[in-house]
């Protein structure tokens, strides 16, 4: 256990009434150390990435050109003259001079050998409906056509921005690849968002033409999509966007499943306008590396949805590189990542990444639960999927609705990966061992919409995995803790900090969309050594999450800094004190959050859902998530309150809502519940916390008014 207290001189420190001083920066951390787990010979023989000599390659000495191993992955069609321009800081620019097309590499380039492979393969949430596979030739077919429509149909050009409001259908990577092919910068946003959400999106993009889809399944039922486009549009005009097409894509082509009436004019279905580009081509235009590819908006609770720009070149070179290494992709691998197209895991490895290396990606419709907890086995069977890619949530959603269903299904995963938060060692050991057979090793991926691509993880056939950490930084990824004084936090210290990337790498974010200034503030102006440094080194990416570096270089994440519980003085993280939680056999899922203490300034209370089969076990389940926080934390992390919960809300991706747990029982606003993928429970969980009474409610203070803040 590492209790960790610095006593460093002029930090702003919180001291407590027992003279213990904590760094804001500080989260006490005291997870045990796991035991390293290797992965098996037969993986190790068949890796892309089993040459030791890769971290050598990848050193410091050898940055930035070490990242012409990456670029060298696709086919350009004019090399580049310098790596890395890092004259304008923190405006880096990759790849400069070379020109690139990603339609190109994801598509054209694998049919000489590929034509009749299946790029993509769609299981559509029914499961009476066969899947679909999508063949690369096909795929070519669909994308020259419809690029042929969004430029003599639709009028776009290079340079022009369109937003795509479409759930997990191949509808979806087509309108990508078909968007790149001609340089339009595509924004695709979440289909679980709202109509509101969209047209905000669509507005601060400068889009005028949306694309969407008539309807789709989601447990079962067929949602109406299109309603939504109708209320995207009049946003958008709100604020000063007209949107002069929106473009329908149809569940079942020629019949139409939304309720909603098509606007003459306005709307179209594509598969009726696309009779007319049958057999049409685009050539793919060739770009500048540094051309946007795409933009993708990343929420916050406060503030407006920053859009994250992604260059063609620097981007499309980090994820080909890292789904070859880090993902194992071959192009005879069946991949499966559960994650939706509509975030940046999707992006990056549902569509660019895997395609790029001419792999076959399935495109799954629905829920994971649906109709029953072995739904995604029997998918993995079917399909033959040999790596599979999802988040903790899903994991622990998994193990709560059907714990030995795995068992039933005769699949075998070589690989899979975590990402998204942090994963707690309890539900590791479970996704290693049952759903793993303890056959597949574990990728835990730690990084964010802005960075392109994976930060830290092992490389999976060279680094043994260790439960609850991510790993040491990626090949050409350095990454440093710094305090809030800017002092580094060594590594092994068992201290924890801010985690930031020294270096530049080629998929970090060019910008924020129309918002340059934002963009600097955000990412780089806390610990930047001088702000008229023209030298990278000067620069420093924060990632706004706290960490720790144990002494062997992994990187163990505690979560996003603002997600603290500060008892008197003591640090906490929430991700301990869930964990600790997630070690008693009877719960499913925990989430920890600040109340409000008159004498301790702040304590945890803790949200707990239980496995199916102990719901009358309430009493002796919340004795035991006390006793076993007293026992792996200490007594100063005793939760105020145990409050045993239906469900947890969540936000589409699947994280916990944090921010609305925690204005429960502080009788904070709840805020906007309307972008949570459940938001009934919330009213359920309030009238378990608060009861009937009316309540009124209080400010948020301060240090808690980013607390769980939603991404
Ligand atoms: C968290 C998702 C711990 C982290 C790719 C980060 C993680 C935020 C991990 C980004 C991981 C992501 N371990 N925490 N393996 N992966 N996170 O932008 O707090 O949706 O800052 O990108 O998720 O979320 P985003």
């Amino acid at each position: 256990m590492n209790d960790i207290k610095n006593k460093n001189k002029n930090n702003k420190n919180a001291v407590n009434s027992e003279g213990v001083e904590a760094t804001e920066a500080q989260i006490s951390v005291y997870w045990k150390e796991e035991a390293p787990v290797s992965p098996s010979v037969k993986f190790i023989a068949q890796a892309n990435m089993s040459d030791s000599d890769i971290r050598e390659r990848f050193k410091m000495e050898n940055f930035p050109e070490c990242f012409r191993e990456y670029a060298d992955m696709l086919t350009w069609d004019k090399y580049w003259h310098t790596t890395l321009d890092a004259g304008n800081p923190p405006f880096w620019k990759w790849f400069v001079g070379g020109k690139i097309n990603a339609s190109y590499n994801c598509i054209d380039r694998h049919l000489a050998k590929y034509k009749n492979k299946a790029a993509f393969i769609f299981v559509p949430e029914p499961e009476e409906e066969s899947h679909i596979a999508i063949t690369y030739q096909e795929l070519y077919a669909r994308v020259n056509e419809f690029s042929a429509l969004l430029q003599d149909f639709a009028g776009l050009k290079t340079g022009d921005r369109i937003t795509f409001h479409l759930p997990m259908v191949a509808e979806l990577p087509v309108s990508m690849l078909a968007a790149a092919r001609l340089g339009i910068i595509h924004s695709e946003v979440y289909g679980g968002f709202s109509g509101q959400a969209c047209g905000g999106r669509i507005a601060d993009s400068g889009s005028r033409v949306l694309v969407t889809i008539d309807g789709y399944y989601r447990s079962g039922n067929l949602v109406d999509h299109k309603a939504n486009a109708d209320i995207a549009v009049e946003r958008a005009k709100s604020l000063g966007q007209p949107v002069d097409k929106v473009l329908v894509w149809r569940r079942y082509p020629g019949k139409y499943v939304s309720k909603s009436p098509m606007v003459k004019g306005r709307d179209f279905f594509i598969d009726d306008i696309l009779k007319d580009f049958r057999g049409k081509y685009t050539l793919p235009v060739s770009l500048p590396a540094e051309a946007p590819l795409f933009i993708m908006y990343t929420s916050g609770t406060t503030g407006k949805p920053k859009g994250v720009q992604h260059s063609v070149g620097g981007y499309l070179s980090y994820v080909a590189g890292t789904s070859k290494y880090i993902q194992d992709i071959h192009p005879e691998d069946v991949y499966w990542c559960m994650a939706d197209i509509g975030w940046i895991t999707g992006h990056s490895y549902i569509v660019y990444g895997p395609l790029a290396l001419a792999a076959t990606s399935v495109i799954y419709e629905g829920v994971p639960t649906f109709p029953d907890a072995g739904r995604v086995w029997r998918i993995a069977e079917r399909l033959n999927v040999n790596i599979f890619h999802t988040s903790p949530t899903a994991i622990r959603m998994l193990r709560k609705t059907g714990p030995d269903e795995p068992k039933k299904y005769n699949y075998h995963f070589k690989h899979m990966t975590t990402v998204g938060e942090p994963i707690e060692p309890d539900v590791w050991k479970w996704y290693y061992e049952v759903v793993g057979k303890k056959e597949a090793v574990i990728v835990d991926t730690w990084w964010q919409t802005e960075n392109g691509g994976f930060l830290c993880s092992t490389i999976p056939a060279l680094e043994p995995m260790k439960p609850g950490s991510a790993g040491p930084g990626l090949p050409g990824i350095y990454p440093v803790i710094y305090d809030e004084n800017r002092e580094e936090v060594k590594a092994g210290s068992g201290r924890a900090g801010n985690i930031c990337i020294k270096n530049p790498w080629p998929g970090i974010m060019q910008t924020i969309w129309g918002d340059p200034k934002r963009f600097v503030n955000t990412y780089y102006s806390k610990y930047n050594k001088n702000k008229d440094s023209k030298d990278w080194r000067d620069w420093p990416y924060f990632a706004g999450d706290g960490a720790m570096d144990a002494s062997d270089g992994y990187y163990r994440i505690l979560g996003r800094i603002d997600d603290v519980i500060n008892v008197s003085g003591h640090r906490l993280g929430t991700k301990e004190l869930e964990s600790a939680c997630l070690t008693v056999p009877e719960v499913a899922e925990a989430a920890a959050v600040p109340v409000i203490d008159e004498t301790k300034g702040r304590i945890p209370a803790v949200y707990i859902t239980l496995k199916p089969g102990f719901e009358d076990k309430e009493r002796e389940v919340t004795q035991k998530v006390i006793s076993t926080i007293e026992k792996e934390i200490g007594k100063i992390a005793k939760p105020k309150y145990v409050y045993i919960v239906p469900d947890m809300p969540k936000t589409r991706s699947g994280k916990i809502m944090r921010r609305v747990l925690s204005a429960i029982p502080n009788k904070f606003d709840i805020g906007d519940i309307t972008t949570l993928a459940n938001p009934e429970v919330v009213e359920k969980i309030r009238l378990l916390v608060q009861g009937e009474a009316p309540v009124i409610t209080r400010k948020r203070p301060e240090d808690l008014e980013h607390f769980g803040e939603e991404r």
